[in-house]
């Protein structure tokens, strides 16, 4: 009999509840229990935060988005922001108290959700605090190493897509330019891949720095050639060959990470003023994030959630699943998080979008 914990942290992604739904179904059928960490950790700080998860309180959940024990990214127990009686916010290492409470509790294995940030901090769980802990590959981002893929991503490139096909309209009946600011952090894949589905004349990626020069001189090619209109996908950690990444400051006390975003904006104003061209630009944000998980979402979740359980089964811990062509894999959790992965260089996709004519401004 095991006592399972699960928790989803970092940025929400389309999926989340899918993997909670595989965890409790495939956990139930062995005979387990399955509680839910609200917020991240915050259940395994206040056992009031844990919810029991029954097969009951799951039902119908594959299709929606979020996730219904709520996530934050703002909540490592090793560096968590406490306000103290005064008001002020300190920075304290908890993470002896969610071993206390994980002990306490009776947990036999920790399943957590998450992206790079997440699964670095369950890594430090086990290895340093000994919690049987494996991870699940969550991000929009796709930007974990030893997984193909990660689940999220499909949903956030289908969103950005659709908003792509539905600006060409606009874009051609009032000869303008849009620039399209994508979310991805340090990686292209969301910029790449809907650029090119969805008919991008520009791509700009954060793993191939640009020259506005170029962008100019493609927009005004495609004038000579009787197009009076661009696309332009710029991803939000894209920058400007001698510039650095725009950004709008460090966000929220307990933030790892900055909040990114502005690139388009400026983009779009350096066209107009090179090209003099009407540009207009637009950030997706976190529309991205929102909604119903893609069908290929939706399985690539549940076959992640009833793979977990079946790692938790063979006691295979500091480990994460993942995907490798059409199989499921276990692969170290050191492994996702050693470094950010990136669109190489010479892949396919690239190589493709060059061919069907697609700038990326190098
Ligand atoms: O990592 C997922 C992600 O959506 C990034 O693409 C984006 O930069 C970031 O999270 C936004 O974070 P927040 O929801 O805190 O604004």
């Amino acid at each position: 009999m095991k006592k399972i914990v699960i928790s989803t942290g970092g940025g929400d992604a389309p999926g989340l509840n899918a993997v909670i739904y595989a965890v409790v179904r495939a956990s139930f059928h062995r005979g387990w229990e399955v509680y839910g960490s609200k917020c991240g950790y915050l259940g395994l700080l206040d056992p009031d935060e844990l919810i029991r998860l029954t097969p009951q309180m799951v039902e119908g959940i594959t299709s929606t988005g979020g996730t219904i024990l709520g996530s934050t990214n703002k909540g490592n127990p090793f560096a968590m922001p406490i306000k103290n009686l005064a008001g002020d916010v300190q920075i304290r290492d908890v993470s002896d108290r969610v071993m206390k409470i994980f002990n306490r509790m009776g947990f036999t294995c920790h399943i957590a959700v998450g992206g790079d940030g997440s699964l670095e901090i369950a890594h430090r769980f086990a290895v340093e605090k000994g919690m049987p802990v494996i991870g699940v590959p969550k991000t929009i981002d796709n930007d974990l190493q030893a997984t193909q893929l990660t689940f999220g991503f499909d949903t956030a490139v289908s969103t950005a897509t659709e908003a792509l096909d539905k600006l060409h309209s606009t874009a051609k009946s009032h000869d303008r330019v849009m620039v399209v600011e994508v979310m991805g952090r340090d990686s292209g894949w969301i910029a790449l891949n809907s650029g090119i589905s969805g008919g991008a004349d520009i791509i700009l990626i954060p793993e191939i720095p640009f020259n506005l020069d170029r962008i100019c001189e493609k927009i005004n090619d495609n004038e000579l050639h009787d197009k009076h209109y661009a696309i332009v996908v710029v991803a939000e950690g894209a920058k400007a060959i001698g510039h650095e990444v725009i950004h709008q400051g460090e966000g929220e006390v307990g933030r790892s990470e900055k909040v990114l975003g502005g690139i388009g904006r400026w983009v779009a104003q350096q066209i107009s003023k090179q090209t003099g061209k009407d540009s207009r630009s637009l950030v997706l944000g976190h529309l991205q994030r929102g909604g119903s998980p893609t069908t290929f979402d939706r399985l690539l979740a549940l076959r992640f959630g009833a793979t977990a359980v079946r790692l938790a089964q063979a006691e295979e811990f500091d480990h994460m699943v993942g995907l490798d062509g059409i199989d499921m894999i276990s692969v170290p959790l050191a492994d996702a998080i050693k470094g950010r992965k990136k669109v190489p260089l010479d892949s396919d996709k690239i190589l493709t979008a060059n061919e069907i004519g697609i700038c990326f401004g190098d």
